[in-house]
């Protein structure tokens, strides 16, 4: 049997990476064929590479959204070259990134967590763990293994802006990193600065807040390359409607040819309203999390590979 190594990756293994991204349909901007988001991944996050016989054959990445005991770890990406898929690379990688996952057969001494997870498993205290799952046969089996539930489909819906129903009462005004970041963080608690400032610098890139009756009530960064363009990441104030905070922000985007794309929980508000104007369902994946309570899929506009 060829033996597999997971090691860090390094900016010389971009190339390789890339490589297997557009392998597995990853070939679109701010995904692993992006040099950019590599080097996000790299600064912000762990990112390994597993290799069989000398090549790279998969990477895998994590990034922790916040801090302390609440610290969320989320897997972004998990991608094995085709050719290689169901023998065990998806997995070696995993037991280094999640080192003691429940019933991964490996306690992990040194996985954050790890005893109380194998004492008490998810919702008791255990590793605090999310990730949005493909729908591809190998995902869920493996990511369960290390101790993730699948909760809801995370809808890909993409549409013309002009159709979207701007709910009344709303101004939304471009603004800084600052101060998005600052807003995102006085209503969760969470600094997303870096992430903020990384969508910012993608293609058409703007970080956007949304008055509702002239109080600050959403805050978000918009950004990407062509069919990529939408809303990258959007937080919403307390008691503030979901769904119109939502529909606000869609219909005021400058979209480079009108088109924009967002990622909503399928229990989301403001999906009804989309799909009656028009939008269209483009794809799906799983929220996959070690405690249903990590996002709620009534408020949550989560990036698929950053939360
Ligand atoms: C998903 C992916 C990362 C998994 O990596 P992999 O190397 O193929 O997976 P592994 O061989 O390590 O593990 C697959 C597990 O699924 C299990 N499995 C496979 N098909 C299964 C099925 N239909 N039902 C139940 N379990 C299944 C295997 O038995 C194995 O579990 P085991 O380790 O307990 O035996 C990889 O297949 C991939 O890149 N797929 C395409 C891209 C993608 O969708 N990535 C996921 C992004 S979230």
């Amino acid at each position: 049997m060829n033996m597999i190594t997971v090691r860090p990756a390094a900016p010389a293994d971009f190339p390789a990476i890339a490589k297997v991204a557009v392998a597995t349909g990853q070939d679109e901007e701010w995904a692993g064929a992006d040099p950019a988001y590599l080097a996000y991944l790299l600064e912000h996050g762990t990112l390994l590479v597993a290799e069989r016989e000398g090549s790279v054959t998969g990477f895998g990445a994590t990034r922790l959204i916040g801090d302390g005991p609440a610290a969320v770890s989320m897997l972004c990406d998990l991608f094995i070259h085709p050719g290689t898929h169901g023998r065990g690379c998806g997995r070696a990688i995993l037991s280094q990134l999640w080192p003691g996952g429940p019933g991964s057969g490996d306690p992990g001494p040194s996985g954050p967590g790890a005893g109380e997870a194998a004492a008490g498993g998810p919702f008791r205290g255990g590793p605090r763990r999310m990730t949005f799952s493909s729908l591809h046969a190998h995902a869920l089996p493996l990511y369960t293994r290390f101790g993730l539930d699948a909760w809801w489909p995370l809808l890909y819906l993409a549409g013309d802006v002009r159709t979207v129903p701007g709910p009344d009462g709303w101004t939304v005004a471009a603004a800084s990193v600052t101060e998005v970041a600052a807003a995102e963080q006085d209503w969760t608690g969470v600094d997303r600065s870096a992430d903020h400032r990384a969508w910012a610098a993608r293609p058409h890139g703007q970080p956007v807040r949304a008055f509702r009756h002239g109080e600050l009530a959403a805050a978000g960064t918009a950004a990407g390359h062509g069919a990529e363009y939408g809303l990258a990441h959007l937080a919403i104030a307390p008691d503030v409607p979901a769904a119109d905070a939502v529909l606000a922000v869609l219909a005021t985007l400058r979209a480079p040819d009108g088109r924009a794309r967002v990622c909503l929980p399928g229990p989301h508000p403001a999906v009804r309203p989309l799909l009656a104007a028009g939008w269209r369902h483009q794809d799906s994946d799983l929220f996959m999390a070690s405690d249903p309570r990590l996002l709620d899929p009534r408020r949550a506009v989560p990036n698929p590979g950053g939360a």
